[in-house]
């Protein structure tokens, strides 16, 4: 090691350096100066002599000059450009986080010569290979790095970054539920078994199959889709969720649902909650084809249901449950209750349906998807989002191998379709650009945090 006392003027700091520049005031920064005061400059800075560049050292380097240093000892080499930028890295791979953007365009320069020894840089192929395809899917990356800056600056304005898979799976997600149940949610109370909305999350053992609304996606729906305060229509209402999440965030709710057992315990739990009694949340027990009795035509500013998917699960044994009748019935029912709906949204309002195909006997699938967008677009609704839940595998990876032995994968995963009445480019002129949201804001919108 050839050591050499060096002014701290002649040592150049490489532009291409790809290790993020940290200021004065960083938790890092700090940390290296505190460091420095203490015990001195106990590792030299790499200055390559050949070009005048610093190759390792640059915050140090910083930090010398900002105690009003003017000299240091530096550890001196003497290398071409291409052994110089991968001793760079080799220095740096030790620890500490990356600019990925300047990472990935200095390995791609090295590598674009053949001949370059890779390993240089201390990254093995692999490595670069894996840092290859997370800096390429750019989208992919952003929703699986989910502490990466990106995707917390979406999830600031938006709650959750709103591309067209929502990854429920994702811990923000999960995070964001226990929230929401924190508050006492009781959607499963009025079903058979009266398990609590809690319990149905435990899921693998404790999954009776029974589905409950997500409370998360329905706060990103009306966020994301309703207009601030706007009245949102419910025909197949089940249980308390979008209800209850709908009073929180301030939106007048109208929901129906055939069976009474179901409504009487939304409406206790809205009490339990203490929600406002004044008329904003309204349950109604009835067959939505009544649906006028409860409100007029053209007066919801969102349509938010999500309909029984056939016979998925069967509610009740009501003539007038259409989860209980043959294939023919449900789509003759539920046609005329989703056009129905539509007829409720004014113009120039969305509306969403959460749904998903299912199997018949055989395996193959019903298309319950395409069903709801031919009764949408007879009613003047375009699908604008087609949206995927992703949602936790949970009981599934218990029959994922005896699926496959027919060759059917296991489905984990509902639409999310976002529908549009009117022409879409009138979407801005009615829905305010959505602003980032404060963390008081955020414990307003979901009332209470229990954290
Ligand atoms: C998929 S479930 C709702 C489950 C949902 N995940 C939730 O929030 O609880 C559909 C609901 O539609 C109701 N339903 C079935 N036929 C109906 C009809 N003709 N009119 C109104 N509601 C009906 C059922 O009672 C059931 O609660």
């Amino acid at each position: 090691m050839k050591l050499q006392v060096m002014p701290l003027e002649k040592l150049n700091p490489a532009a291409y350096n790809p290790r993020k520049d940290l200021q004065p005031g960083d938790a890092e920064y700090e940390k290296l100066k505190h460091s420095i005061e203490t015990f001195g400059c106990v590792q030299a800075i790499v200055w390559n002599e050949r070009s005048g560049n610093v190759v390792g050292g640059h915050q140090t380097l910083k930090v010398l000059k900002d105690l009003g240093r003017t000299e240091a000892e530096v550890s001196v080499v003497d290398l071409d450009d291409e052994h110089e930028k991968a001793l760079n890295i080799a220095l740096n791979k030790i620890s500490g986080s990356w600019d990925n953007d300047k990472l990935d365009a200095l390995l791609t320069e090295l590598a674009a010569d053949m001949d370059f020894d890779m390993e240089l840089t201390g990254f093995d192929p692999d490595e670069i290979d894996a840092l290859g395809e997370e800096l390429g899917e750019e989208a992919a990356g952003i929703m699986s790095k989910l502490s990466d800056n990106v995707a917390g600056t979406l999830a600031d304005t938006f709650l959750v970054p709103p591309f067209s898979v929502l990854d429920a799976r994702q811990g923000y997600w999960q995070d964001r539920k226990k929230h929401w149940l924190g508050l006492g949610l009781k959607s499963e109370c009025g079903r058979g078994e009266n398990l609590t909305f809690a319990k149905s999350l435990q899921m693998g053992k404790n999954d009776n199959g029974t589905s409950v609304f997500d409370p998360v996606l329905c706060e990103i729906m009306y966020r994301w889709f309703n207009v601030p305060g706007g009245l949102v229509f419910d025909p197949f209402a089940g249980g308390s969720v979008r209800g209850i999440v709908a009073s929180i965030s301030k939106m007048p709710y109208v929901g129906i649902d055939l069976r009474p057992e179901q409504i009487e315990s939304n409406i206790q739990n809205a009490k339990e909650l203490s929600l406002p009694e004044d008329g904003s949340l309204q349950w109604y027990a009835d067959d939505s084809k009544n649906m006028d009795k409860y409100i007029e035509d053209g007066t919801a500013d969102l349509l938010l249901t999500c309909p029984p998917y056939f016979d998925l699960e069967v509610y009740s044994d009501s003539p007038n449950d259409i989860s209980n009748m043959d294939y023919a019935g449900f789509t003759t029912a539920y046609s005329e209750i989703i056009g129905k709906a539509a007829e409720k949204l004014k113009e120039n309002r969305f509306a969403v349906v959460v749904l998903s195909d299912v199997r018949e006997n055989y395996g193959f699938y019903r298309d319950l998807t395409g069903l709801t967008k031919r009764v949408m677009a007879e009613h003047g609704l375009g699908l604008y989002n087609d949206i995927i839940l992703l949602n936790q595998i949970g009981s599934g990876a218990c029959r994922v191998r005896r699926n496959m032995v027919m060759r059917k994968v296991v489905r984990t995963h509902q639409n999310v379709m976002v529908f549009y009445k009117g022409g879409p480019k009138g979407v801005k002129d009615y829905f305010p650009e959505l602003q980032e949201i404060d963390d008081k804001k955020v414990a307003d919108i979901v009332g209470s945090n229990p954290e």
